[in-house]
C-alpha cells in the first residue's frame, strides 16, 4: 500500500493515515513530524526561527525523499505541501496513490477553532475571522489538492468510514 494523503489543517490527515497504516500494516509518516524531527525544532519554531520559505524547502525536500524511497507506506502531507513548487507533480509521478480528504468551510474553521494554536498560519487569526480566511485559503488552495487521483468527501463521514473509502479505491 502507498498512499499519500492531503488536504486542508485539521481535516483528519494524521488521523486517517495512523488507521489507515495500522489496520493494512504498513508504515505512516506524518510529512510535518518528519521535518520536526530533521531540524529538531517544532514547526512553529522552524517558521518563526527560520521562517515560511525555509520550512516549504525542506518540506518539499523531505517529500522528495519519502517518495523516492517507494515503499510501502501512508504519508500524510501538511496542508500547504501540495501548493508550493512542484509537489503535486512529485506526488503524481511517483507510485503513490492520493487522496484528498475533503471537508467543507464551516467543518473545518470548527475543527481548527480548537486546534489553532500550533499552527503558524492561523495562530494570529482571531475566531470570529476564521470562516472568511479559511474560505479564501481554501479557494486558493482547491486547484491544487484537486490534483490528487481521488476525493473523499469527508464531513459526514467517520475516521473508519474515511480509512474504508480510501481502502476501495486503494
Ligand atoms: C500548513 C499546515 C500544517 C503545517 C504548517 C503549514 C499549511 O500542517 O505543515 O503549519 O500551510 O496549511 P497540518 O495540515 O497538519 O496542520
Amino acid at each position: 500500500m502507498k498512499v499519500v494523503l492531503l488536504g486542508y489543517m485539521a481535516s483528519g490527515k494524521s488521523t486517517v493515515g495512523k488507521e489507515l497504516a495500522s489496520k493494512n500494516n504498513v508504515a505512516f509518516i506524518d510529512l510535518d513530524q518528519e521535518i520536526e524531527k530533521q531540524e529538531n525544532l517544532s514547526i512553529a519554531e522552524i517558521f518563526s526561527e527560520k521562517g515560511e520559505i525555509y520550512f516549504r524547502k525542506k518540506e518539499t525536500e523531505v517529500l522528495k525523499r519519502l517518495l523516492q524511497e517507494d515503499k510501502n507506506l501512508v504519508l500524510s502531507l501538511g496542508g500547504g505541501t501540495p501548493c508550493y513548487g512542484n509537489n503535486m507533480q512529485l506526488v503524481n509521478e511517483s507510485n503513490y496513490n492520493s487522496f484528498y480528504i475533503k471537508l467543507s468551510i464551516p467543518v473545518i474553521v470548527a475543527r481548527l477553532t480548537n486546534e489553532k494554536t500550533t499552527r503558524p498560519l492561523v495562530a494570529q487569526i482571531g475566531v470570529a475571522d476564521l470562516p472568511e480566511f479559511v474560505g479564501k485559503h481554501l479557494f486558493e488552495r482547491n486547484t491544487f489538492y484537486q490534483q490528487a487521483k481521488h476525493t473523499i468527501t469527508a464531513d459526514s463521514l467517520t475516521v473508519a468510514e474515511t480509512v474504508t473509502q480510501i481502502e476501495e479505491l486503494v
